[in-house]
């Protein structure tokens, strides 16, 4: 189903078009060509095929589709993208599913969007009114100028029971889908919707295309809790999303850089003191989804939390994810009792940035802590945990040496620990559910050989031709290409470039495959007498290949039958091995 929705967006959206909305292109060499948004570098290494429909970085090495790329630089879920992008391209999903379900969804979902659009407008204008009176002054009080106040959307809710309840029956809104929706309560077992903000000055929290879809209210006398939250709904889960990523993503992007920090009111703080790049994590610790959508837009994450034991531990957990998601971070401390508003309300902006310069490395950071507060033999596992859970095999050799050299460990250990495939997928986690497919994810608990060596090399090798040959695949095929090759990243790539044949490959593949892929694509194809010669060689390898293992095979009978004592069969099988050996089919 995905699938024909992949295509039909390709159909009707131009990979150019998007990308330029995010990156300046300039054509070069058969392609366009600009600055990477995933990693920071001074040439221009960026690409994008605009016939074939695809970007790859010869710098850091992603590539993709255009769903990948607006998936990753917006940080979103693989689904959310698609949605998009399908809603953009006038594309129905709806058309290509047969759930009946999913219009039914569609539907909650969009009257929950209207029921915050309208309750945010009802908490805005209430602020300027009587029922704000106590928030206007707790936001003067905290120093919140009036440009943040607008650009953040601020509002305030009443004392009232009865407020937005009555709002939204006069906008025609069913109290129970408010209830389903989290503006309205009720007891349990039935009675009055009322309102669940009452008195607290109110923080929406927005997505990515700046739509309400929660919000956050902070008591203005010494209630419980400090902080209200929507709980999760049909558009809200708590964990996936940022507080002010929406104010923040652009800015993001232009300095690489995002500020990570806890609370509502630091964000703001930060904001008006010009870091325009700050997100907050809104109460939870940071997650790996939040992970995942901020470093759409940054390749740096800079940590912000309060200077207490909960805020360090938080930092540990919270940098650990960052670096092995690989993107860079660094910790700020601060000093003792204070948080990032508190900070910059007394000591203002040079008394912050202060606290920036003196930032930690991540790693450095990670080290500090394990190696203060570990055990031996927690330490080793902290480190292999570490590595078991990077989000991509390739970060391994970067990781290795470091943590060898910062926990006085021997790298020799740490390779030795299987290479487990990441918990976080870098990029797009699989998009075609195939019987297959999940066979491989079964498999994906299981340890794998680490992706280096001149095994995979090879393997690599042999996969350019019917990377850039698509139309030579089913020949090759036919003719027994898979016994060339030896490594599970080779077989797995081998079988989706079969399945595929001419079609478009691309959705099947995993990030690392993607990258590969890209890289063989936007290399120069071997033509005339190169693809003549490249054909014979391969074809001989694979005939050779194949000659190996049946020579394999008949040793493995040769020892079974000896073992049995089988004489008579010991001596056929040696005379086939003999034809076999005959020189004429030697090996190269
Ligand atoms: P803090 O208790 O550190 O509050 O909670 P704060 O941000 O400094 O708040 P102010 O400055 O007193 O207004 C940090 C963050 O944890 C979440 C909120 O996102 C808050 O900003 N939190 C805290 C809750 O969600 N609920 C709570 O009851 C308390
Ligand atoms: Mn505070």
């Amino acid at each position: 189903m995905d699938r024909q929705v992949i295509q039909a967006i390709k159909q009707r959206l131009n990979i150019v078009d998007v990308v330029r909305r995010y990156v300046a292109l300039r054509p070069g060499g058969g392609r366009q060509m600009g600055f990477c948004p995933f990693h920071q570098e001074k040439t221009a290494s960026f690409s994008v095929n605009e016939t074939e429909g695809f970007f790859y970085c010869f710098g850091c090495g992603v590539g993709g589709d255009v769903i990948d790329f607006y998936q990753r630089i917006n940080g979103l879920e693989f689904k959310d993208a698609l949605e998009q992008l399908a809603s953009e391209a006038g594309v129905d999903i709806g058309d290509f599913r047969p759930d009946p379900e999913y219009d039914a969804r569609q539907r909650l979902k969009k009257s929950c969007l209207e029921m915050h659009t309208a309750a945010q407008e009802y908490y805005r204008s209430n602020l300027n009114l009587a029922a704000g009176d106590a928030s206007r002054a707790y936001l003067r009080r905290r120093g919140m100028n009036d440009g943040i106040v607008s650009a953040f959307g601020l509002g305030a809710s009443s004392d009232d029971w009865q407020g937005l309840a009555n709002f939204l029956k006069g906008r025609g809104f069913e109290s129970d889908e408010a209830v389903r929706a989290g503006l309205l309560s009720q007891k349990e077992g039935g009675g009055r919707a009322y309102d669940r903000f009452r008195g607290r000055l109110i923080f929406p929290i927005q997505n990515l295309s700046g739509q309400v879809i929660a919000f956050g209210g902070r008591v203005l006398t010494d209630g419980e809790p400090k902080y209200l939250n929507s709980s999760d709904t049909p558009i809200y889960k708590k964990g996936e999303h940022l507080y002010g990523l929406f104010q923040a993503r652009q800015a993001m992007t232009r300095s690489k850089r995002a500020i990570l920090t806890e609370g509502y009111m630091d964000v703001l703080s930060l904001h008006q003191f010009g870091y325009v790049d700050a997100c907050g994590v809104l109460g939870t610790a940071l997650t790996q989804d939040q992970v995942k959508r901020v470093a759409g837009f940054c390749s740096r994450m800079v940590l912000v939390f309060d200077g207490d034991g909960a805020g360090r531990k938080a930092a540990l957990r919270s940098a650990e994810m960052i670096l092995q998601y690989g993107v860079s971070c660094s910790v700020v401390r601060l000093p003792d009792g204070e948080d990032v508003d508190s900070l910059l309300q007394t000591r203002g902006k040079e008394g912050f940035d202060v606290c920036l310069d003196d930032a930690v490395d991540g790693l450095d950071y990670c080290f500090s802590v394990v190696r203060d507060g570990f055990a031996p033999r927690e330490i080793v596992a902290w480190a292999n945990g570490f590595l078991a859970h990077l989000a991509d095999n390739s970060l391994r050799p970067f990781y290795i040496p470091r943590l060898a050299q910062g926990l006085g460990l021997a790298e020799a250990d740490l390779r030795r620990f299987g290479a487990g495939q990441g918990r976080l997928d870098a990029g797009t986690t699989n998009r075609a559910p195939s019987g297959q497919a999940r066979g491989r994810d079964k498999r994906r608990d299981a340890p794998r050989a680490p992706a280096v060596g001149s095994e995979e090399r090879d393997d690599r090798y042999f996969l350019r031709l019917p990377i850039q040959y698509p139309e030579y695949v089913p020949e090759l095929a036919k003719r027994g290409f898979e016994a060339l090759l030896t490594t599970d990243f080779g077989r797995e790539l081998w079988r989706k470039l079969a399945q595929a044949g001419v079609d478009d490959v691309l959705p099947d593949l995993s990030q690392e495959e993607k990258s590969f892929w890209a890289d063989t694509r936007s290399k120069d194809k071997p033509e005339g007498d190169d693809l003549t010669q490249e054909w014979l060689h391969v074809c001989r390898r694979i005939e050779n290949a194949g000659v190996r293992r049946s020579r394999e095979d008949l040793m493995d009978q040769i020892r079974a039958a000896t073992s049995r004592g089988d004489a008579e069969e010991v001596k056929r099988l040696m005379a086939a091995l003999t034809d076999l050996n005959a020189p004429s089919r030697e090996e190269e």
